[in-house]
This record gives structure tokens, C-alpha cells and sequence, in this order.
């Protein structure tokens, strides 16, 4: 089978290798020139992915990847189309529907009757059939008669691990109407293996949600699951600050019972894509309480952080030199989208200090592009935030940080020996 992949991204490219892997032809389309010339030299373009350098080669090699610029010339090659384009949104999570439609009209020049269009970028609940459905139907190549087939088919990848996540999680599809549902359910059955999975009732595999709507649902719910649940532990860190308990003692006795899963505050973050997916689902169920007070808590943690910083540096933080640790998300993944390093460095300055920030992944450069001031591990400073969990702060010393008075570890990630021997706070959020 001939299978075009639209967007070789982090989390297209490693889709398209393992497509590719399973004896078809793939056709990646990328409008970024530079990405597609990597790809067809066997080159991977980001950092992070777990054996993609090595199963990317493996597939260029033998001839079974082609990228290219022109979508509609790879679809037009094609009986399948995965579209793994991003829907950016602004910073209250509103879509920006633009890139999709460009490739969803680039889709539509080249299909040919009888083609499978498979949407994996996570979207609210209707867009698949509100709004890409009509602009596929309305294609050129249909105008003789002949169908399009178009389902819904979220990705569940954290990237770092996408080829085991790909074999762990049942593929999700929901069509537009019964017929697509076959089609999508059959192709991924051939492009994907499964591992056994006997903790699941219906078996590890491919799945029919019924519709597009349900499959796009439980993509938003499972994030917003995760969000809300994330947000009890922040809530339940800052209490355990109160009182001064361990707040990780105490989820992991409260998981003890069945059923019970509560995440560990500050060590499961989630992807990046966890703050937006939630305001999807408040978008289409605006009525909706919980998604939004843990949203509202989430967003709060950096000033929290700060506030609980400036607690234990004496005379607080204004005029400080404070260095935040990590741009990242999360720890060695090279992606900055809803990093809380955006709003810890607010925070910062809004207390009168000066931040500057760090991070093994990015060059001064690419962090003077965000609007930071590069700070280097040995520069002085007065205190610290560790933002992001990358390996290389887990020995962080306080020799690392000159002058340093304080340190705050927001992921619990740093090794507390050190600070300890030189009498030097280190305060993890929810440790009390
Ligand atoms: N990254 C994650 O951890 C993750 C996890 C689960 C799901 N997702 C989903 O996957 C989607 C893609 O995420 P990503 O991390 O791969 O994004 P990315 O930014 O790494 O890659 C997106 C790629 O799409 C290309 N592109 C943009 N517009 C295009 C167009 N019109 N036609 C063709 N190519 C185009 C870009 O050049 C880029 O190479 C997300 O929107 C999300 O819904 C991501």
C-alpha cells in the first residue's frame, strides 16, 4: 500500500518510519523544505526520539520513505493519508485552524476516489466532520462520483517513546460513517503491532469508538482526566506545605487502595499538549466546572513556586538575580509550547527580580528568540528555580549556582545531598 503521512513532525516522522517499517510506501509530506531534505538524507530533525535515528536510516535505506513539499502530489500517490499537522492555538488555547485547512486543501488536489484520510491531531469534538469532511467531499478527483473514507484516530504518544507507546495503547478510530470506520480499522491493522495486554478488557488492538465525535471525546477526555488530576496534587502539595508533610507519602499510601490515581505532584507533568486539550473540552462543554478550576490552579503553580522561593530567601527576591532551570516543558524533550517557564519568569520579574534562564537543550541564541536572558551553569546568581526535569539537574550542586542563597525544585528532580551539606535551602514543592 502506498500510505502519505502529512506533517513530519515529532510525531509524524516516527509514524511515517514505522508505517514504512511495515513493507509499505510511504510519501511524507512537510512543507518545510529543511525537514524534508533531513528526511530523505536519513537524518532526523529534533532531538529525543528513542531508536528513531537508527529505524529512519533503516527505512530511507531500503527505499521505503520518500519526502517531499507537494502534499497534494504525495496524496495523489496514495490509498491512505494520515494528517499529523499541529493545531496551534494562542495563549488561551483558541485554535488556529489555518495549517490544518491549508493541508486539508492540499488533500483535497490530490485524492482520488476510494482514498482513507485518517486526522490524528488532537481537535474539539465535531471538527472532523463540521469542518473536514465537507472541504474532502467538495475534492476535484471526486467530482465523477466515488467516496472519500475519513476517520478520527487520536495520537496517545508521549514522544521520547513513540514506538513502544504505539504498541501499547489500543489505536482509537471513529468514522464518519460505518464504512470509513472499516477502512481506518483495517489500515491501521496493517501498519501497527500490539502488545498483549491483558489488563484491558477488550484486548490490546485496534478500536471502533462508533464515531468521529467519540473518538475525538476521548482524546480530550483522557487529558483532561489527567490535567484534573494533576491539579489534586498540586492542590493536596500545597496544603501538604501547610502542614508540613510529604505530599508524596501520602498519594502513594492513598494509591494503595484500588482505583485510586492520584498523581505525584511535580514528577507526572504530562506532554506539553496537556494544558490546551482541557480548553478544548471546555469549549465544547462550556458548562463544565472541574476541567476549569484545575486549569486555573495549574496555571497558578510558577507563582506559587516564586511565592514559596521568596519565602526563604532572606529579604525576599526583589532586585535578585533568580536563574530558572529548564525552558523545556519537561525534562529532554526540546519543546517549549505551554512551558512553565513562561509564567515563572513573569512571576519573577513581577516580584522585582531579574530572571535568567537555562537549558542544556538550547543554544543562547534560540533562548534569546524566546525574549530570555541566557544564564550558564557557574554564572552567579542569588537563587534558583529547577522548571523543567532534565538529567543533567538531578546532581545539581551549589557550586553549579555561585553566590546561590536558595533553591527551589519544582519537579523533584535534584538531589538534596549537596544543598544539604552546605546548609543551603532547597525546597521541593509539597515536601512541607
Ligand atoms: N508532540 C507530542 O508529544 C504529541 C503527543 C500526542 C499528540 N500530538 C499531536 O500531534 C500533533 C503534531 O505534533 P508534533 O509534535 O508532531 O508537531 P511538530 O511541530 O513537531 O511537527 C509538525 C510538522 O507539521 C509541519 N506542517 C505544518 N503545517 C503543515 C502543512 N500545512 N502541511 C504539511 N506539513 C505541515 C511542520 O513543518 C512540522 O514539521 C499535535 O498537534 C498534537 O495534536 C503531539
Amino acid at each position: 500500500m502506498n500510505v502519505c503521512v502529512v506533517g513530519l513532525g515529532k510525531i509524524g516522522l516516527p509514524l511515517a518510519v514505522q508505517i514504512a517499517s511495515k513493507g509499505h510506501h510511504v510519501w511524507g509530506a512537510d512543507i518545510h523544505r529543511p525537514t524534508v531534505d533531513l528526511v530523505n538524507a536519513g537524518e532526523v530533525p529534533f532531538p529525543g526520539e528513542h531508536d528513531l535515528d537508527r529505524r529512519l536510516r533503516e527505512v530511507i535505506d531500503a527505499g521505503a520513505l520518500t519526502a517531499l513539499t507537494d502534499t497534494a502530489d504525495a496524496v495523489s500517490r496514495s490509498d491512505a493519508v494520515i494528517v499529523v499537522v499541529p493545531l496551534v492555538v494562542d495563549d488561551d488555547a483558541r485554535p488556529d485552524f489555518r495549517a490544518l485547512d491549508a493541508a486539508t486543501a492540499a488533500i483535497a488536489r490530490g485524492l482520488r476516489p476510494g482514498t482513507l484520510v485518517s486526522y490524528e491531531t488532537t481537535l474539539p469534538v465535531g471538527t472532523t466532520r463540521s469542518r473536514f469532511l465537507p472541504a474532502l467531499t467538495a475534492a476535484p478527483g471526486l467530482a465523477d462520483g466515488g467516496d472519500v473514507f475519513v476517520v478520527f484516530s487520536p495520537e496517545r504518544v508521549y514522544s521520547g517513546r513513540i514506538f513502544a507507546d504505539l504498541r501499547r495503547y489500543p489505536k482509537l478510530v471513529g468514522g464518519v460513517d460505518e464504512a470509513s470506520a472499516e477502512r481506518g480499522m483495517d489500515f491501521y491493522r496493517s501498519i501497527l503491532d500490539f502488545d498483549d495486554r491483558p489488563d484491558l478488557e477488550r484486548g490490546n488492538g485496534v478500536w471502533n469508538m462508533g464515531t468521529s465525535e467519540a473518538s475525538e471525546f476521548a482524546k480530550l477526555a483522557e487529558t483532561t482526566y489527567r490535567d484534573v488530576n494533576i491539579a489534586l496534587a498540586n492542590e493536596f502539595a500545597r496544603y501538604a506545605d501547610q502542614i508540613g508533610v510529604d505530599i508524596v507519602d501520602v498519594i502513594d499510601a492513598s494509591n494503595s487502595q484500588p482505583f485510586s490515581h492520584i498523581h505525584r505532584p511535580g514528577i507526572a507533568v504530562g506532554g506539553h499538549c496537556i494544558p490546551v486539550y482541557p480548553r478544548f473540552y471546555l469549549s465544547n462543554d462550556p458548562a463544565a466546572t472541574l476541567p476549569a478550576a484545575g486549569r486555573a490552579l495549574n496555571d497558578d503553580m510558577p507563582r506559587y513556586a516564586v511565592d514559596r522561593l521568596a519565602a526563604v530567601v532572606p529579604g525576599g527576591l526583589s532586585g535578585q538575580t533568580v536563574a530558572v532551570l529548564g525552558a523545556c516543558y519537561r525534562g529532554g524533550v526540546k519543546e517549549t509550547a505551554f512551558s512553565g517557564v513562561f509564567a515563572t519568569v513573569r512571576a519573577l520579574q513581577s516580584v522585582g527580580a531579574t530572571a535568567l534562564v537555562h537549558d542544556p537543550l538550547f543554544s543562547d541564541d534560540e533562548l534569546v528568540a524566546f525574549g530570555f536572558t541566557p544564564y550558564h551553569l557557574g554564572d552567579a546568581c542569588d537563587a534558583a528555580v529547577v522548571q523543567a526535569d532534565h538529567v543533567e539537574y538531578a546532581t545539581l550542586r551549589p557550586s553549579d549556582l555561585p553566590g546561590v542563597r536558595a533553591l527551589i525544585d519544582g519537579r523533584r528532580c535534584v538531589d538534596p545531598a549537596p544543598w544539604t551539606a552546605a546548609d543551603l535551602p532547597l525546597v521541593v514543592i509539597g515536601k512541607g
